[in-house]
């Protein structure tokens, strides 16, 4: 495993992280807790220090569970963890009793990295108002370091001006091969600002290893039922990019989860954080990390990847 510096913090940090949400029972089907300590428990194992869960996933059972598994595998504080508030509580008081819930279910004094989840777009609460009582949990111990998630350019920067004491370090977005918004603008400023993009959904929800087509339309009752990346016309406009995967696959003895998430990797400023419902899919994952597409490689995936970006349609009625 290599390892870099997430962003604006000291965390030393795997190339790859992992993704928690699987762990929520209602989103991704039932994972029971034996299977979701095995993922923990393999991802440390080929050297991913880096957990990505929420409040919301499971209603705070993503969060137990994970931090159930450090606990029982004695790994708390050999790793960091990140978890997020959701959008609806992003007032003071929300804010304070929500992290001790999660301190709670975690089992830690300190979070790590504390997210907000998505924009306060029911609420209207005051962007400060979020943001000064987070900087005032840093101060007191209670979280280590702010991202944000889900936040359109304007209002990271509008958030940033918020604080005082401390920058936000990191913003976690969707940004996979056909997802490419954050290529618009979001990015060029990260890099400008030395912000680390953590990257959600890099697999684009399995979509990138090849198992879903148009001729193999997933049958799953699960979060992907109503995404529109799903759907039979959005799925035969990716097989293109699943060709030239497959084709890179052959030339480096790697699988396509691999290739594509090694395209991520490129960049020192970016940190994948794909979702695994079982040790396999780990240890797939982290076989991504320690070697590199060729330039010219890596700049003909990206070119289709963007194409094809621009073709996919979220509408669906
Ligand atoms: N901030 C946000 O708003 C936000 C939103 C979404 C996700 N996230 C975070 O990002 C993480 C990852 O995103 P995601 O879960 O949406 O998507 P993802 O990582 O792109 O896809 C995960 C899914 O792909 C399949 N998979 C993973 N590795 C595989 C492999 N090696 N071979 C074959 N299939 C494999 C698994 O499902 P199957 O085996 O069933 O195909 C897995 O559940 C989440 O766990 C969560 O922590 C954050």
């Amino acid at each position: 495993m290599e390892y870099i510096r997430l962003g604006k913090t000291d965390m030393k940090v795997s190339r790859i992280g992992l993704g928690a949400w699987q762990f929520s029972g209602d989103a991704w089907g039932a994972i029971d807790y034996q299977t979701a300590k095995e993922v923990v428990a393999k991802a440390y194992e080929v050297g991913i220090n880096f957990f990505d869960t929420a409040a919301v996933y499971g209603r705070g059972r993503s969060e137990e569970f994970l931090g159930r598994a450090l606990k029982e595998l004695g790994l708390r504080g050999h790793v960091y963890i990140a978890t997020k508030i959701p959008g609806e509580w992003l007032r003071r008081v929300d804010i304070l009793v929500a992290v001790e819930n999660q301190r709670r279910r975690l089992g830690v004094d300190a979070i790590d990295l504390m997210q907000i989840h998505w924009p306060a777009c029911w609420h209207n609460t005051p962007i400060c108002e979020t943001m000064k009582t987070l900087e005032e949990l840093v101060d007191r111990g209670a979280i280590r370091y702010i991202g944000v998630s889900n936040f359109p350019l304007q209002l990271l920067e509008h958030a940033r001006k918020c604080l005082s004491k401390i920058d936000i370090a990191t913003s976690q977005n969707r940004y996979n091969l056909v997802e490419r918004e954050a290529d618009k603008e979001l990015l060029p400023y990260l890099r400008r600002e030395g912000i680390a993009l953590i990257a959600w959904s890099p697999l684009a929800k399995g979509v990138l290893t090849g198992k879903y087509t148009p001729d193999n339309l997933p049958t799953f009752e699960d979060v992907r039922r109503n995404d529109p990346l799903f759907t039979r016309d959005n799925l035969a406009r990716v097989l293109p990019l699943l060709d030239e995967l497959k084709r890179l696959s052959a030339k480096y003895g790697k699988t396509p989860a691999q290739i594509a998430l090694n395209w991520l990797t490129r960049d020192p400023l970016i940190l994948p954080i794909p979702g695994a419902k079982r040790p396999e899919q780990v240890i797939e994952n982290a076989g991504s990390v320690g070697w590199k597409l060729t330039d010219d490689d890596w700049k003909t995936l990206d070119r289709l990847g963007w194409e094809i970006s621009q073709k996919i349609i979220y509408v669906t009625y």
